[in-house]
Parts: C-alpha cells; sequence; structure tokens
C-alpha cells in the first residue's frame, strides 16, 4: 500500500462524484456533471500534496469529498488514523464525528466558515465545543495561544470577524481549523484572497504551522507560483481527472503531460523556457465527456489514439504519474 518508505495518511481510491443535472418543470435528472472522474491518489504523512488546475476542473469537489463534506458518488477513502486504517466511507455518523476531529478544512474565503455574529474567541473554540473537548477554562487557554501562533494580539479574542482584515481572518480561520490538533487538513485556496505580501506571510505560517502540528495537508490552488512554495508533491487536475502527479522539482522540470507544459508556460514568473503555449478552447463539458483523452480536444501533439482511447495515470521512472499515451516520446518543456 506505501511506496517510498513514507506512510501513507490518505488513501483514495477511484474516487467519483457525479452531480445530477436537472431540466425542466419537473426537474428530472438527465444527466450527470462528473466533477470527480475517477481519482485514486495517496497522500504521504507530513507532506503538503497540491492539487492545482484551472477553474472547474474539480479540485473543491475533490478536497470536500475526501473529508466527506460531500458524499461520494462511488470509491473509497481509507485514513491512517494512528496506525489504524480506517474507511471513511463505510463508518456511521458517530465514528464519523470521531474521526472528523481528525480532519478540518481552511477555505478561501474566511467570511465563509467564521460566524459573524461570535467573537474570534468563540470562532476559534466552536470546534472543541461542538466535539465536548475541554472545559471553559482550556478552551480559553487554547484559544489564546493559538491565536499568537497564529500572529495575532491576544486582544483579538473579543473582537469580531467585521472588523478583522481579510489576513487577520485567515488566520483566525486557521486558528479555528487547528483547535481540534486535527492530521489532516484541506486547506482550498486559503490565500487566493489576499495581497501577495499578507499571501507569503499566511503560506510561511502555514508551513511553520504544520512541522508543528505534524500536519499532512492538500493544498489547492490555481495559482502554481503559490503550489510550487509550499507543496513537497504537486497533483495536476484536468476536467475530474488527475493527469500527472510528482514531487514537486520533477513536475516542475521533467514535465510529462502536455496539459502541464501549458500550465507551466502560462505562468512567466516562473521562468518557463521558450514561447507561452495558449491552449485553444475551452475544457469540455463534464456532463458530455469525449471518448479518449480528455485533454485530446486542446492538445497540441493529440494523435488518433488520444481521441478514441483514455490513458491511465501510469507509473513512470521514480514516484512520477502521468495519464498520456505519449509521455515516454514526448520532449516537453518544464521550467528552469
Ligand atoms: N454543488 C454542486 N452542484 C452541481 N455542480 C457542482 C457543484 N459544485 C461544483 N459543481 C460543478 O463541478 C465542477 C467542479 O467544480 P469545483 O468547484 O470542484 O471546481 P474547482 O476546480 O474548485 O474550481 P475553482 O478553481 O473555480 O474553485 C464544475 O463544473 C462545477 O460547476
Ligand atoms: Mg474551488
Amino acid at each position: 500500500m506505501s511506496h517510498n518508505n513514507s506512510r501513507v495518511k490518505v488513501e483514495i481510491n477511484n474516487l467519483k462524484k457525479y452531480f445530477p443535472v436537472k431540466k425542466g418543470f419537473l426537474r428530472k435528472a438527465v444527466g450527470h456533471l462528473k466533477a470527480v472522474n475517477d481519482v485514486s491518489l495517496r497522500i504521504k504523512e507530513r507532506e503538503t500534496l497540491g492539487l492545482v488546475g484551472e477553474s472547474g476542473c474539480g479540485k473543491s469537489t475533490l478536497g470536500r469529498t475526501i473529508i466527506k463534506l460531500y458524499a461520494p458518488t462511488d470509491g473509497e477513502v481509507i485514513f491512517n488514523n494512528n496506525g489504524d486504517s480506517i474507511s471513511v466511507y463505510d463508518l456511521g455518523k458517530k465514528e464519523m464525528k470521531k474521526v472528523r476531529q481528525n480532519m478540518q478544512m481552511i477555505f478561501q474565503d474566511p467570511f465563509s466558515s467564521l460566524n459573524e455574529r461570535m467573537t474570534v474567541m468563540d470562532n476559534i473554540i466552536e470546534p472543541l465545543v461542538c466535539n465536548n473537548i475541554g472545559n471553559k477554562k482550556v478552551r480559553g487557554d487554547r484559544a489564546a495561544s493559538l491565536l499568537k501562533q497564529v500572529g495575532l494580539r491576544e486582544g483579538y479574542l473579543k473582537r469580531y470577524p467585521h472588523s478583522l482584515s481579510g489576513g487577520q481572518r485567515q488566520r483566525v480561520g486557521i486558528a479555528r481549523a487547528l483547535s481540534i490538533k486535527p492530521k489532516f487538513v484541506v486547506a482550498d485556496e486559503p490565500v487566493s484572497g489576499l495581497d501577495v505580501s499578507v499571501q507569503a506571510q499566511i503560506l510561511n505560517l502555514l508551513k511553520e504551522l504544520q512541522s508543528e502540528y505534524k500536519l499532512t495537508i492538500l493544498f489547492i490552488s490555481h495559482d502554481l507560483g503559490v503550489i510550487r512554495y509550499i507543496a513537497n508533491r504537486i497533483a495536476v487536475m484536468y476536467t475530474g481527472k488527475i493527469v500527472e502527479i510528482a514531487k514537486r522539482e520533477k513536475l516542475l522540470n521533467s514535465t510529462k503531460h502536455p496539459y502541464t507544459e501549458a500550465l507551466l508556460s502560462s505562468v512567466p514568473k516562473l521562468g518557463a523556457k521558450k514561447d507561452r503555449i495558449i491552449l485553444e478552447g475551452t475544457p469540455p463539458d463534464p456532463v458530455e465527456l469525449p471518448e479518449g483523452c480528455i485533454f485530446s480536444s486542446r492538445c497540441l501533439y493529440s494523435q488518433d489514439i488520444c481521441y478514441n482511447e483514455s490513458p491511465e495515470l501510469t507509473k513512470q521512472k521514480g514516484d512520477h504519474f502521468v495519464a498520456c499515451h505519449f509521455s515516454d516520446s514526448l520532449d516537453l518543456r518544464g521550467i528552469n
């Protein structure tokens, strides 16, 4: 099950999440939108796995389904809970509540996760209250020490979220996610709404907290610059599927999927070699997916087989997985 010596924290097998597409007066289901379309992934203990891809490719849906905020359509998630392998979707409500304590989410817009009517203090300790952990004194102390850890003065405990800046709110959102001492955190675009300088502060904070709390993180972003800064490994998603996954340097330098190549070339500050690749068209409609490779309609290198056969995500040299019929023969450009 595990590979590369490091232990697997979260194992995702053939995960699917479809949303029904409804039409007409009676709202009859007429099809499915395949937001997550057969994803298998391993997230290793204490790593930050970066999940990158363009808007609408299914990143948030994948993150939420992994921690069962959305019910899956199919597939399984195995969570390593201190050595016990737990099949998350097989758990009943009560057991799930217990396991959920180890899984938290950090959101892009802290306003959606913070309760505006509650003080910063009450927001931070809410997960403890919900799970009946500690008494008033314990919770208060935890909130005070967390606030300090995320770089806010104690005076902020009595404030309300509306009186905080975006960066401060995100710090409170992080304190709240960590108050219950989770082991696995899904961070969904946690810095996307922030100024670049504040982004760097929050990313550094997350790095520090990760080592202190021994966290395993799935870090979702459409911004490769951010992903490159924070991730140990990178998974590239396209229309519901993972098309490439590898250690950061490998993915960036020895790119093996044409979509990754195009993504990299579109970020000038990464120092991509040669010209920018402009992809024509748009990703396929996840309600009516094409036969063959999902990227074939936009790929610069498509051959006949690409329009007919869907390539599997297969292991290459090293810990590098690619879903492309021609990953061996193409000479793609990464960055330096
Ligand atoms: N609750 C829902 N009901 C129906 N369709 C949904 C729902 N949530 C997401 N979708 C659809 O699923 C697909 C994936 O959406 P998702 O939000 O996961 O993308 P994303 O990669 O997180 O995008 P972004 O970068 O914009 O946040 C999209 O086509 C979206 O319209
Ligand atoms: Mg999203």
